[in-house]
């Protein structure tokens, strides 16, 4: 069976090398992957760098996309996804998660009738100012088998009619939806011991363990918004003087670009953070695992502080992974400077619970498995 596996942003690439690990350990005699890159992430350490130390085979499809606008960034993947699955016959194209490329993956296949298997499918924030909302329930609407990582994902798809299908969905298969766990957290079960016998980043930057708070930001929500960004320093830069704790920010190029260009977020409250550029996976899971609490405007780092124990304050109004919430293991401040302030605190100075919630770590195999059986 030959599957074609597209990725284009960091976090897909990193999501894929569950599934590629997996087809190589278990499954090389029934599955051949062919893996596509759009191309929407393409600097050395938002791509490249992961292939490098995850052992993922190289790309044989490079689009070669880059940035753009929504539309132009989009219409560029569809049609090379297009021409591609024009070329070659594939049996089934896997996506992940919610970005542009999962979107156009999507409708360049589903339209050449070719299955859609997407992983982490499910997943709603109930806010369609959200260009992942639109990406990933256009996806799921478009999957032939919907991989949901928890039961909560399962009810959000069951509430849009997305449920095994009884009828003919795609070549006379019905639509399947599965819940098959987090495929990211096989990732981190695989890696954990890996990042830390390797990973040295704790040293190049003079952290302790337990003695940092990690951040991440990213959204447009708030990169877009010199409000919510100026804010967010703020409050960083606040509670890292007043607690005497450094705050470790690796930078994404989206909040860098912005950073760069708005002159009204004060240099005295950035110059208080350590700002580093983007970091490799083995790299970014020793910052988790050793972080004292992480905050983040990511759906991946909130989770992965999840599976490493660590609370973690939401930089969003929202999230889509609403159990960290339910379980008080997170808390949503948005970008609002005292909420910050005060979920860091209730935090740091509370116990928390990580009951198992993202699966058992095999995710992979039983995804790969059902494609195996559903063709
Ligand atoms: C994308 C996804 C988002 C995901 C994030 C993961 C969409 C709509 N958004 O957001 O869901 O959470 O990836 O990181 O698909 N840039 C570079 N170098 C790069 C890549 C980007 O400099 O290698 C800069 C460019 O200025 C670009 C900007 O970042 O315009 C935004 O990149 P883009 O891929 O459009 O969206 P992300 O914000 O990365
Ligand atoms: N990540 C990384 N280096 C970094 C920041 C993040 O390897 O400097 C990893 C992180 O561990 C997670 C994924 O990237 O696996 C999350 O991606 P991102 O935050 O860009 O996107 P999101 O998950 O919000 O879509």
């Amino acid at each position: 069976m030959k599957l074609l596996t597209i990725i284009g942003a960091r976090p897909q690439i990193i999501k894929a090398a569950a599934i590629s690990r997996a087809v190589n350990n278990l499954f090389s005699s029934q599955v051949e992957e062919h893996i596509l890159h759009t191309g929407q992430h393409y600097d050395l350490n938002m791509s490249q760098i992961f292939f490098d130390e995850l052992g993922i085979p190289q790309p044989n499809y490079n689009l070669g996309v880059g940035s753009g606008s929504h539309g132009v960034q989009t219409a560029k993947m569809i049609s090379g996804i297009e021409e591609v699955l024009q070329q070659e016959a594939f049996d089934g194209v896997i996506l992940y998660g919610d970005t542009n490329s999962t979107l156009a993956g999507a409708v360049a296949a589903a339209k050449l009738h070719v299955p859609v298997f997407h992983v982490e499918a499910g997943l709603r924030s109930f806010n369609m100012s959200m260009p992942e909302e639109i990406n990933r329930i256009l996806c799921d609407h478009a999957s032939s088998i919907c991989f949901a990582p928890t039961q909560t994902a399962i009810n959000n798809l069951a509430h849009e009619g997305l449920t095994n299908s009884p009828a003919h969905f795609l070549k006379g298969h019905r639509r399947l939806v599965v819940l098959s766990g987090d495929v990211m957290f096989d990732n981190s079960i695989f890696f954990a011991q890996v990042a830390h016998d390797h990973s040295h980043i704790l040293e190049q930057h003079g952290l302790i363990p337990e003695g940092y708070i990690l951040a991440t930001i990213h959204r447009d929500h708030n990169t877009d918004d010199t409000k919510r960004l100026s804010s967010i320093i703020r409050a960083l830069a606040d509670i890292s003087e007043s607690d005497h704790i450094p705050v470790v920010l690796p930078l994404h190029p989206r909040t860098r670009v912005k950073l760069e260009h708005q002159h009204d977020i004060s240099q005295v409250q950035l110059s208080k953070l350590t700002i580093i550029p983007p970091v490799s996976f083995l790299d970014m899971t020793q910052l988790e695992k050793n972080a004292r609490i992480v905050m983040t405007d990511s759906g991946g780092v909130q989770k992965e502080a999840f599976f490493f124990e660590k609370p973690s304050v939401i930089l969003r109004p929202e999230t889509e992974w609403v159990e960290i919430i339910d379980h008080q293991a997170g808390l949503i401040a948005d970008a609002d400077y005292q909420r910050i302030v005060d979920a860091y605190a209730h935090l740091v100075g509370h116990p928390v619970h990580f009951p198992p919630l993202f699966g058992d770590a095999h995710a992979s195999e039983k995804i790969l498995q059902t494609i195996i059986n559903y063709l």
